[in-house]
């Protein structure tokens, strides 16, 4: 794992949205896993900056929403989907038919999860998926006890996750969501994990220098032969040297 440190949440962001830009340089085809919440936010505004004014192309990348929230109307404007075009996509001059996201209106959601392994597998993998990582250690809404082979599927949604999303959601927040799997995760062929503020610095340590175990679903992490792990200065500050 390669873990680098940024002064603040700004700079962490820049740094990863540079990232992106250059593998998408020399990618125009990238196939991007995207996040929603509140991490990437500075990430994806660099990410319009550097469309709008260095000529950044986004107009063969490929991307694939890591999770969705179940039992919202359509168009509610806190499903992943709305978040992920409002913070980033509709900024882009990214195709419409090159955004894929988990369908949480389908009369058949398994169906829907089984297809949407297919759409990444016929997409040729994940090239570059993002991470966020929960207080509890969840990547998507793969909570802990997620099995490490797990794919794309429906899942409920822990104490802990409800409790954190009500400051969204108030008295409405969902129990239920699909998530990409913790095995689809880890075939991605690189990924990029980003934490920043002190609410995030326990886990963090956890994740990268704790057992591997599926009590904390990051700690998988480890494992991957291409991980960077971008985090803020108080995100780090459980890290010891
Ligand atoms: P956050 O959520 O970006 O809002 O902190 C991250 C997560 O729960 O994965």
């Amino acid at each position: 794992m390669e873990v680098l440190l940024f002064e603040n949440r700004e700079e962490l962001g820049k740094a990863a949205a540079k990232l992106i830009g250059q593998l998408v340089r020399k990618n125009p085809k990238l196939v991007i896993g995207l996040i929603t919440g509140e991490t990437p936010l500075t990430c994806y505004r660099e990410l319009v900056r550097m469309h709008r004014e260095e000529g950044l192309d986004f107009s063969q990348v490929v991307t694939f929403a890591l999770d969705e929230y179940l039992g919202l109307p359509p168009f509610h404007p806190l499903t992943c989907r709305s978040q992920l075009t409002e913070a980033l996509l509709k900024h882009l001059n990214a195709k419409q038919e090159n955004l894929h996201f988990l369908d949480c209106g389908s009369p058949d959601l398994d169906r829907a999860c089984e297809d949407y392994e297919r759409e990444i597998r016929e997409a040729g993998g994940i090239d570059l998926q993002l991470l966020g990582i929960g207080t509890n250690g969840h990547l998507g809404l793969n909570e802990p006890g997620s099995p490490f082979d797990s794919r794309t599927r429906v899942v409920e949604l822990s104490e802990e996750t409800k409790r954190y999303l009500s400051r969204y959601f108030g008295s409405q927040v969902p129990q239920r969501g699909m998530t990409m799997g913790l095995g689809t995760i880890m075939e991605a062929r690189r990924i990029l994990l980003l934490a920043h503020g002190s609410a995030k610095a326990e886990i963090v340590a956890k994740a990268l220098k704790g057992p591997i175990t599926e009590r904390v679903p990051a700690s998988i992490l480890q494992r991957h032969p291409a991980c960077t792990v971008m985090l803020d200065k108080e995100a780090a500050s459980r890290l010891s040297p």
